[in-house]
This record gives structure tokens, sequence and C-alpha cells, in this order.
């Protein structure tokens, strides 16, 4: 009998066998030389924990909050496209995984379950939209009150995205969405069918090249703001200087992310943006992080560093591929098991007792 998987890189490696490899390259590449891709792995290992020890560790939570809501740990799941691709239920079964456990899933516009269909089959769960700004405005406003019309909390508009980074792997592999899938939010028009199609290279290039807006600007998150009562959360951000854009701009949250090392190659690993964005928000609003992440310890880092929450995206594809709704919660047990034994044995009853202090620069150690 094959062993048990127990961490996140266990259910990568299965998922890696399991997965047709266009689907399996869609979802884990990054753009060009990928060197960002690997930097948000590494850049993890270049800090180290400073437990603090004989501190009553009997009584200890990992709860927290997100945008006022309740929850179970500061681990929440990230928008990833087209989820059907990983087990039938995709983003629903996603979502009921995030249910179960007591967080945030983020729902992407790329989704192969309906957003209605998403709120049927996870009622309880709580939601956030992720917005694309499409050349037809009138495609992303009907989004977003359908969003609002089925319970959703807050949208997450992605601002790195005026096109798609360049994959190497999804050119190799053609990629298109398997026939049998369709973008779901969009079976009253044409746009439902159009990533099934490839004129020989990305589709998914392709499919943002003809429908996404490349003018988009700062002046865009006042144009959402005006559609909606919920909270905006900019997602992509990487620099001070366009988190206090995004304040002024009335932003209920910052999310630091390079978009999974998708976008731009030769950003900065998340882990190293966050402290200079923390600086320049300076707890104005919430800021979220993700990329990278995979164990406890980085979750952990992140809080460190100033982090609300951490977001996850490729694992729980991992888990959905393995082992659909069970596999998805499991992978966000998993993670919150390994954060609160680092608590644990770190001396932080609480996440509010994760402080700056308690992370620290490898560097550091070389110097003395
Ligand atoms: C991605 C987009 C579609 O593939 O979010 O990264």
């Amino acid at each position: 009998m094959a062993p048990p998987l127990v961490c996140v890189s266990d259910y990568e490696k299965e998922a890696r066998r399991l997965l047709p490899l266009n689907a399996f390259g869609y979802y884990q590449s990054g753009a060009l030389d990928e060197v960002t891709l690997k930097e948000n792995k590494d850049a993890m290992n270049r800090w180290y924990i400073r437990p603090r020890l004989l501190r009553d560790m009997s009584q200890r939570s990992t709860s927290t909050t997100i945008l006022g809501h309740k929850v179970s740990g500061p681990i929440g799941i990230a928008p990833t496209a087209m989820q059907r691709m990983a087990s039938t239920d995709g983003e629903c079964a996603n979502a009921r995984a995030a249910a179960r456990f007591g967080t945030v899933f983020t729902m992407s516009t790329l989704s192969t379950s309906s957003i209605e269909e998403v709120a049927e089959r996870a009622p309880s769960s709580l939601r956030f939209f992720q917005v694309y700004i499409y050349k037809d405005r009138e495609v992303t406003a009907k989004l977003v009150q359908r969003a609002e019309a089925a319970g959703f909390s807050a949208l997450v508009l992605t601002v790195d995205t005026p096109s798609l980074g360049i994959r190497r792997e999804d050119e190799r592999t053609k990629f298109t969405l398997p026939s049998h899938l369709k973008i779901a939010n969009f079976l009253t028009n044409d746009m439902s069918s159009r990533m099934n199609t490839s004129a020989g290279g990305s589709g998914a290039n392709e499919y943002v090249k003809s429908l996404f807006d490349p003018t988009l600007n700062w002046g865009d998150v006042d144009w959402l703001k005006r559609l909606t009562k919920l909270p905006i959360v900019l997602k992509g951000i990487l620099t001070a200087e366009d988190a206090l854009l995004g304040l002024e701009a009335g932003a209920a949250a910052i999310w630091v992310s390079n978009h999974g090392a998708r976008q731009v190659d030769g950003v900065p690993p998340t882990i190293e943006a966050l402290p200079e964005i923390v600086k320049a928000v300076d707890g104005r609003c919430e800021v979220y992080v993700d990329g990278g992440f995979s164990s406890g310890t980085h979750i952990f880092t992140a809080l460190a560093l100033g982090a609300q929450m951490v977001f996850l995206g490729r694992p729980l594809l991992w888990g959905l591929t393995c082992e659909g709704e069970e596999g998805a919660y499991n992978i966000l047990n998993i993670l919150q098991q390994e954060l609160g034994s680092t608590m644990a044995l770190s001396g932080c009853a609480t996440v509010k007792d994760i402080t700056r202090d308690m992370v620290i620069r490898k560097e550091f150690y070389s110097r003395l």
C-alpha cells in the first residue's frame, strides 16, 4: 500500500503523476525562466525562527479574522483558474473544504463552476470573488452583481494582469481547457468556450489577449468601487508605492502577490516584498500574501512579517487532484497542524504573539 500523503510536497508529487501534462503544466508553471517561481520557495528558507521558551502553551489557538469575519486560521484559499481539471467538483469541492475548515475561499473569474453553483454547493462558506476587468465592461459589471447576489463577501481585483505572462510550458503543450469543461460563468454567451481553442499557442494567453482590458489603471478601482458595496481587495501589489496608491484608492486590503510567479519573471519573492508593504500601509488596512507557501513555518514567517492572512493556490489544486474535497481539506488541515506546532514550540499561544522579533534573516547569524 502506498504511504499516506502527509505534506504539501507529497501531494504535489502525486498530482504530477495523476494529472495530464497540459493541466499539470498550466497549474505548476511560472513565467519565462521561472526565476521568481523558484525564488518564491527558496526565499522562505532565508528566514529563521527565534523560538521563545517556557511560556505556558496549554491553551492555544490559531484563529483570527479577515475583514471582520472569523476564521479558524490565517490560511486562506487563493484564486486559481479552472479547478475542474483537477477534480470533478473543482471549485465547489474547494469551497466546501474551506467551509468545513472554517476559512475563506477565493473564487476565480475563470472558474469551471459558476458563481451560483459554488454558492449553492457550499452555502455556509465565506467566499470572496476574484475579478478580472473585461474590455466589455458590462461583462465584469454583471459578474459583480451576480457575486453580490450569491452572497460573496468581498471582491478581489487582480491588478497585475493587463496581459498574461509568457508561460513556456503552456506554449509547449498548446494548452487549452479540455472540451468537456467550460468557463462556467459565461454559459450564456460565446465566452464560455474561448478557453477550449487556440491558434496553436497557449489558449490561456489568447483568451486574455482577446478579452481582458489592457487599459486597466488606477481609475478602474474607482469604477469598481462605484459598482459595488462590497469591500475591494487589491491583489498583485509588490511595492510600497502601489500599496499607498491602493490605500488612496480605498482598498480594504492589500494582497501582496506575484501571481504565483506567473506574470513578471524577476520580481521579488513575495516574502521579501511583504515587509516594505507592511511598513508603508502602517496598519491602515489588512495585508495578505501568497506565493510559494507550502508549510506551517512559511506561514509563521509571513505572520511575523506582518501579514494578516496567508493564501495558497497550487497546494489546494494538488489536494483536489489527489483526493477531491477531502484532499483540499487535508491540505488546509496539514498546514494548520504545522502552523500550530511551530507556534507551540516557539512560544506563541495565539497569532498575535507571532511578533516581528520572532523571525530573522539568515545573514544575521553569519555576521555575529
Ligand atoms: C493565470 C491567470 C488566468 O493563469 O490567473 O495565472
